[in-house]
């Protein structure tokens, strides 16, 4: 049987989120909404280009959660995005009310499903998730260190002009101001960066990184990013569906790695069949693993103000 995935919000991210998924065949696609009309419409047009395509994904678009039922996989991109000027944490109180009320329905709906949370400021609401829905860790997952590896390895790519299948990356901590690229462990088909690149450039790719969200509100102006994290919240999708046990960094509930407990922060984790099934423990410096713990930080204190 057809897997089903279930996509909380038809904004920006949500509904390309379902093209790359029907458009990839991985799944059924239901796109829920608060908005009437939007995310029918958009699910519409979207199940009507499935022939020029040749794909058989179903794709409904819906208000009404009951049409999201038995979802193998429920991805949360409900709540506002960043306009320029704002950081992602000026969204935690708004989004944290939109996620208490999307959460009760998606375990009302789903109680088995794996849940992959897209919504800022992404730790604070995967913890929430995590806490309102009272899932085994390993079923509450939050996106983001896809994102921030994909846009550290586009710049790498760019900068030496090589093909971006060549570049590996990660990206570690929260999704915010403090979180870490590690070039130690990026690489061009297997060579560390930090060989490849001089130190004032790989510095300069390092913020460009870490400021990449900001670069694409301040060109868009009414919204945030919505191509690529929508690609990396589908590559989780077709980890988890497939099986595949590939290592992708992603927020996860830790409880003790990394020194870090009883918070959600982004580390390398093996996705498959049961959601999270290992969280990879890499060595790092003294340096890195103070940066890791700032990170740490910041998303304690936002889950501080949440009471979380
Ligand atoms: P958007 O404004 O285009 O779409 C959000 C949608 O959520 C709207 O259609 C809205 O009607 C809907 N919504 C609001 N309350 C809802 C509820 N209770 N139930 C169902 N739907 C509801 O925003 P966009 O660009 O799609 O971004 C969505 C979220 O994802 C934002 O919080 C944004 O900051 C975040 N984001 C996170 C990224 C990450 O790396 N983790 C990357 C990009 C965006
Ligand atoms: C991004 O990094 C806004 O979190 C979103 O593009």
């Amino acid at each position: 049987m057809r897997k089903k995935v279930t996509i909380v919000g038809a904004g920006n991210v949500g509904a390309t989120a379902a093209h790359w998924i029907a458009s990839k065949e991985l799944a059924n696609v239901v796109l829920i909404d608060v908005l009437e009309g939007v995310p029918q419409g958009k699910a519409l047009d979207l199940l009507e280009a499935m022939p020029v395509e040749k794909r058989d994904s179903f794709v409904l678009g819906t208000n009404d959660y009951a049409d999201t039922a038995n979802s193998d996989i429920v991805v949360i991109t409900a709540g506002i995005a960043r306009k320029p000027g704002m950081s992602r944490d000026d969204l935690l109180n708004t989004n944290f009310k939109i996620m208490q009320d999307v959460v009760a329905k998606v375990v009302a709906n789903s109680p088995n499903c794996i849940m992959i949370v897209v919504s800022n400021p992404l730790d604070a609401m995967s913890q929430a998730a995590y806490k309102l829905s009272k899932f085994n860790r390993n079923r509450v997952l939050g996106m983001a260190g896809v994102l921030d590896s994909s846009r550290f390895r586009t710049f790498i790519a760019q900068e030496l002009n090589v093909s971006v299948e060549n570049v590996t990356a990660f990206v570690l901590g929260g999704h915010g101001d403090t979180m870490v690229p590690l070039p130690r462990y990026s690489t061009v088909a297997g060579i560390p960066i930090t060989e490849l690149i001089a130190k004032d450039r790989l510095d300069a790719i390092v913020q460009r990184t870490r400021d990449g969200g900001a670069e694409i509100v301040k060109y868009l102006k009414t919204g945030s990013a919505y191509y690529a994290p929508s690609a990396s919240a589908t590559e989780m999708v077709e980890a988890i569906l497939k099986d595949k046990k590939k290592i992708l960094p992603c927020a996860v509930y830790l409880q003790g790695e990394y020194g870090i407990k009883d918070l959600f922060v982004g580390v390398p984790c093996k996705l498959g069949a049961k959601g999270l099934e290992q969280i990879i423990e890499i060595k790092l410096t003294a340096d890195e693993q103070a940066a890791l713990q700032k990170s740490a930080d910041s998303v304690a204190e936002l889950v501080k103000v949440i009471g979380l």
